[in-house]
């Protein structure tokens, strides 16, 4: 009876750690501690085939989906691996393949494992029709919008085949560290890995704001197997399409081979540009692969051999609570130093105030931390609880000015409420607006910048512009020849900044470099900005294609503050006024403008991402300067009046097409 309960209990908890790691894309447990509670189950299930339960993990391929995409039904489901850690375990894969081949012995592919999001890609007559995420391996997710943003994706193959193939969207370590020091910087919370960041890029619903993110694919798999007889002919013939493949395969003949191949990876892992979370190895023939077939979960052909994951255990010494530029106060806990993957660990991130209950952790407990995707370290669990424990205590007011704390309702953070008052919400604030991506003031460190605000020289990003020499020798570490390089960084600043640089600056919330330059493009400067009002602002931005509601009422919302308007015109006095110099865009559409109307032979959405990805504007109606307006079979007089009264010249989707192609129409 109690076997039988621990069976069930078992299963549940298997499932929740599907749906975390599927649906929520933030696993609990480590990979390794997730299939060491399979093999229990499936241990229990070959001693009690009785207990066997038709919803046991085991029972089915993969896990749920999410809801907010379409459902794509799949007839050949997307299997999963099956893994191992180390030499028996891949011997004994080995072997069992030569078991299942009557004794041949198969040569083998040794390819990186890819630590992004499966998917799979369907052609027609060799045009992209649909792209779907795994899902639970029958039922995906149809995401073609947001996977045609992909630039590796071919929207059309080189020969008019139909064909669906399967492969995994990742981001480049480079890519994701962009993207997540933007998060930081506008008050989000990092994403974990380039798998989770990923797999959160798959689901926007905005395909403009999919378009920014780093995603990158590459294609290994071909329902069907198409022409081949091997995987290589595979992989050539895939390429022959214009699908990105690997480069990074070794073929391997023997067992010798294949264990020395693997362990290569293990070392050269980090010379590859993205994540990799194990190699696998594949059956190199299609026919010996159709010989051992596959089990409802996963091909007998081909296996995992995961590395040993980044993770070490250290015990927690401390937390902070740091304030961010939002007044958003996170914990960051310091541990005893730690080696993981090649760096010593010091500190690593719990996110926020709840984290810390979730994980029901204290100063003193040994936890383990693991560097997701090999780069930030965060603490997974405790694996530990001290004795002497002594509990996290969640601050009540600001560690930097002493405000009592608010939580925002629906918000996990803690914020302080003292946005203009508090020293070190100030500070970060000038921090912000001096960093790279926005006014570029060289030499003005986090450092300094404290010292500035504690002594009360500067209170404000304006007062950057009053600064003199003789007001920083005075500070500690700050020579003449600094002083004086920072006074010129901060004059140059003035003169090299664009108005959306400046805006990027003012971290208003959501407003990064896409839409800081499409309010720059639309005002050209700050006086004409300002000069609006907090409604008008409001209604202007909702009429860029994309802006959204929600951005724009962050935007009306900033605007309506008095002290951030009086800024502002401080700004403006110091001569800090810049202008925005109009963007050459590259591609057969640059320069132009175009509309579309009517129904046409695909979604407006693809057409506008292929307008501006070919550099095209998209304009949402017809304008003064819109150059084509491109009308499907049943569109209406008005409009055509419209365009020709604007001087708009009407072409059909043919005439796109060619426009697109670079042609002349
Ligand atoms: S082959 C029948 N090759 O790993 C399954 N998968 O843990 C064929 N993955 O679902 C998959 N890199 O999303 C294959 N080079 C690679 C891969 C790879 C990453 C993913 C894939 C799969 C998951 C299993």
């Amino acid at each position: 009876m109690d076997a039988r309960a621990d069976y069930e209990r078992l299963c549940r908890e298997i499932l929740e750690h599907d749906r975390r790691y599927y649906v929520e894309n933030d696993p609990t447990v480590a990979d390794v501690e997730y299939d060491r509670l399979f093999a229990r189950l499936r241990a229990l299930e070959a001693e009690h085939p009785d207990f066997i339960v038709p919803w046991s993990p085991t029972q089915r391929v993969g896990a749920l989906p999410v809801s907010a995409f379409p459902k794509v039904v799949r007839a050949v489901p997307m299997l999963s691996l099956d893994n191992t850690y180390d030499e028996n375990e891949l011997t004994a894969f080995y072997e069992r393949l030569v078991r299942g081949l009557g004794g041949a012995r198969p040569a083998l592919v040794v390819e990186p494992k890819i630590d992004g999001i499966g998917i799979e890609l369907k052609y027609d007559a060799g045009e992209f029709v649909l792209g779907a995420t795994r899902g639970d391996g029958t039922i995906g997710e149809d995401v073609t919008q947001n996977l045609r943003t992909i630039r590796a994706l071919p929207l059309k193959l080189t020969r008019p085949v139909s064909v669906e193939v399967r492969g995994e969207v990742y981001m480049e370590r480079a890519g994701f560290e962009k993207i997540n020091a933007e998060r930081v910087r506008a008050g989000e919370e990092p994403w974990k890995n380039p798998r989770n960041s990923t797999g959160g890029s798959l689901k926007l619903l905005d395909p403009r704001e999919a378009a920014r993110r780093p995603m990158k694919l590459l294609t290994y798999e071909v329902v069907g197997d198409g022409p081949a007889k091997t995987h290589f002919e595979l992989l050539a013939w895939m390429k022959q399409l214009g699908l990105p493949v690997s480069t990074e395969i070794a073929r391997v003949e023997t067992l010798p081979e294949l264990l020395s191949a693997v362990e290569g990876w293990a070392d050269r892992r980090m010379e590859l540009p993205f994540a990799v979370d194990g190699v696998v190895i594949k059956v190199d023939e299609i026919a010996q692969r159709r010989e051992l077939g596959a089990t409802s979960r996963a091909p007998r052909w081909a296996i995992a051999y995961k590395f040993p994951a980044e993770q070490a255990t250290t015990r927690l010494l401390q937390v902070d609570w740091n304030v961010g530029r939002t007044g958003a106060i996170t914990p960051l806990g310091h541990f005893e130093p730690v080696e993981l993957g090649g760096t010593t660990v010091k500190r690593a991130s719990f996110f926020n105030a709840n984290q810390i209950r979730r994980l029901d952790v204290a100063v003193g407990d040994r936890v383990l931390i693991e560097k997701a995707g090999e780069i930030i370290p965060y603490v997974i669990t405790v694996m530990e609880r001290a004795h002497n424990r002594r509990p996290i205590e969640v601050p009540a007011n600001c560690p930097s000015c002493g405000t009592p704390l608010v939580r925002e309702e629906e918000q996990v953070a803690l914020y302080c409420p003292n946005t203009f008052g508090c020293p070190v919400q100030k500070a970060r604030s000038i921090e912000f607006f001096s960093h790279r991506d926005a006014m570029n003031i060289e030499h003005l460190g986090p450092s300094l910048v404290a010292q500035l605000v504690e002594r009360g020289l500067i209170g404000d990003v304006a007062d950057l512009y009053d600064l003199t020499a003789e007001q920083l020798v005075e500070l500690e570490r700050v020579g003449p020849k600094s002083a004086e390089n920072v006074i010129q960084a901060i004059a140059h600043s003035k003169k090299t900044a664009t108005l959306s640089r400046l805006l990027i600056g003012l971290g208003m919330p959501g407003i990064g470099e896409v839409w800081a330059r499409a309010i720059a493009e639309h005002y050209q400067s700050l006086p004409k900005l300002i000069a609006a009002t907090p409604e008008e602002i409001e209604k202007t931005l909702l009429e860029i294609h994309g802006f959204g509601d929600e951005r724009a009422s962050a935007v009306a919302r900033f605007f309506a503050e008095p002290r951030h308007r009086e800024v502002l015109e401080k700004l403006i006095a110091r001569g800090v006024s810049p202008s925005e110099p109009k963007i050459e865009r590259s591609g057969p559409l640059a320069g132009l403008r175009l509309c579309v109307t009517g129904t046409l032979s695909r979604p407006r959405s693809e057409i506008q991402a292929e307008i501006e990805s070919a550099g095209g504007v998209f304009d949402k109606t017809v304008k003064k300067g819109t150059h084509y307006l491109v009308a499907g079979a049943d569109v209406g007089a008005t409009k055509l009046n419209d365009a020709q009264k604007k001087g708009t010249r009407v072409i059909d989707e043919a005439a796109f097409e060619r426009l697109l192609r670079g042609e002349a129409i």
